[in-house]
């Protein structure tokens, strides 16, 4: 007979914390978000800590080398998306672990046959009033020039101008060299008040751009997360598939820690990658996603160095509705987190967990981490940024920017979502959708982090660990869910917009 499980699977938004003493101490200045993500023996310490508790998802819209920089700028880590070939995914785990602070690729790049339209376009779509100009329009090719704002003047007859017609040529650059360090380049651009300085290599082709902003923000990251050797930490997700060739040239590319991307992680493949990973490699690999202790003992005694948490709550899955598979997310956190504790309790192994999905509010952080999270995975959250890979737009009078799930036909994502090798989906298990644009991830995340601190010093807590030993939380009822919101009142405008 099948086993039923006698209460309904719950979600974050049914749970809220319950204020603990606020001791004089507990003010955010004091609360340290360090976790760890590797697993680790009692009196020991994990090999592999974060400096702030969130992980970007292991999907094409969210997680590429530029997010991998940014986030772990602010003390996180992004795991690159395996829905490429080996080499890609392996070129962009190179490039975020070789980023120099302050060298960044070009972005927004042109021809000189395009004309200022294009430039005003450009400039539009990704806020850039810097454009480097190349003979192929790649942020790599040959530097012919450089436009900025004060190269043109915008009238009706200007717009056709040809490019060529009013950048500043190659031959009027003050230009670095590859292999300069940053504070070499720093000197160079206050000698010559620029804005913004062009490296390039022997050939002449463009390799990076120095901006004057950039320097000053690369001082300004007392959080960042770095390895031994100063590059900073770059996970990368991996399939139960083509796991011996993708492993060999990621670790060949120097990623930090891997991570086994599986809608169901609870399944004989996972095994057989995570024990290939720890008989050829000495990098830690996470598996999941389990919504049970059953799913987490299977995981951890194959091996697993963290398990994530999570089916069916993404914001783009349609995983339940599609195959009826799934748990509330708050649920599977608190079932595998008590999994986790007493596996510690009986064995001294410590296996930290990640609560993948289903993230709305801010709060939704705190209470997974309260629940037992180690630290969270997200998607959409991160898919609202510039520094996240897909596209800005304007629909209507918003901005947003383009996310779509890793199970929809648009992310041909084969391994994730097997169907037997057929090169389509038979169906899907997630969407392809916009979310509103909120601008830069570093502002965001302090505003977001400053929450977090904030609750976890009402609960009379100043780091993670003690959040977990002492949150108290409770249910909340339908009813009261409407009181916990503005309520009785007629919104201005101005709060109408308020996350
Ligand atoms: P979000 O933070 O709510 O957007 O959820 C992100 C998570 O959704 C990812 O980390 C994956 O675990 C999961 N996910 C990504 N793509 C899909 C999909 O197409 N279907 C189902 N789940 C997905």
């Amino acid at each position: 007979m099948a086993h039923y499980y006698n209460e309904p699977s719950r979600t974050f938004s049914e749970y809220l914390l319950i204020p603990n003493l606020t001791t004089k101490d507990n003010v955010p200045a004091n609360v340290q978000l360090k976790t760890p993500i590797a697993k680790f023996k009692k009196g020991e310490k994990s090999t592999v800590e974060l400096n702030i508790p969130f992980a970007s998802a292991v999907m094409q819209a969210v997680s590429d080398h530029n997010m991998a920089v940014a986030l772990a700028q602010c003390g996180g880590i992004s795991f690159i998306f395996g829905s490429q070939s080996v080499v890609d995914q392996a070129e962009m785990v190179r490039k975020a672990k070789n980023y120099k602070a302050g060298f960044v690729v070009s972005r927004s790049n042109l021809t000189p046959e395009h004309t200022l339209q294009d430039v005003l376009d450009l400039k539009d779509q990704n806020g850039h009033s810097t454009a480097a100009i190349t003979d192929d329009g790649t942020p790599t090719g040959k530097l012919l020039g450089i436009v900025t704002s004060r190269d043109y003047r915008i009238s009706r007859d200007s717009l056709g101008k040809k490019v060529r017609e009013f950048m500043t040529p190659f031959s009027s650059l003050i230009y670095g060299k590859m292999g300069m360090t940053l504070s070499e380049a720093n000197d160079m651009i206050w000698e010559h008040k620029l804005n913004c300085l062009p490296i390039v290599d022997e050939q002449g082709n463009l390799v990076h751009l120095v901006f004057r902003k950039d320097y000053d923000r690369h001082k300004e990251n007392p959080n960042e997360l770095l390895d031994r050797n100063k590059s900073y930490v770059v996970g990368a997700g991996i399939n139960s598939k083509d796991y011996a060739e993708r492993v060999s040239a990621l670790v060949a590319a120097g990623v930090d820690i891997l991570c086994i991307d599986s809608s169901d992680g609870y399944s004989e493949w996972q095994r057989e990658t995570i024990q290939f990973v720890k008989n050829n490699f000495d990098v830690p690999v996470g598996a999941g996603n389990v919504v049970d202790r059953e799913g987490f003992l299977y995981l951890v005694e194959s091996g697993a160095d963290f398990v994530k948490v999570g089916i069916g709550g993404g914001s783009i899955c349609i995983t339940r509705e599609q195959k009826g598979i799934g748990r509330g997310q708050a649920s599977a956190l608190i079932e595998v987190a008590q999994a986790r504790d007493e596996y510690y309790e009986r064995t001294g192994i410590y296996v930290p967990i990640c609560s993948d999905g289903g993230i709305v509010h801010d709060y939704h952080m705190t209470l997974a981490l309260a629940m037992g999270a180690n630290f969270v995975m997200m998607g959409r959250y991160f898919a609202r940024f510039d520094e996240s890979p897909t596209k800005k737009l304007k629909v209507g009078n918003n901005y947003v920017k383009e996310f779509w799930g890793e199970g929809s036909n648009r992310a041909r994502n084969w391994e994730r979502y097997d169907m037997g090798g057929k090169q389509s989906l038979v169906f899907e298990e997630g969407v392809d959708s916009y979310v509103p644009y909120a601008g830069g991830l570093r502002e965001n995340m302090e505003k977001t982090l400053s929450k977090i601190k904030s609750t976890m010093c009402n609960c009379g807590s100043n780091t993670i660990a003690e959040l977990q030993s002492k949150a108290r939380i409770t249910l909340v009822s339908a009813t009261s869910l409407v009181e916990g919101g503005a309520h009785d009142v007629i919104l201005k405008e101005s709060s109408l917009s308020a996350e």
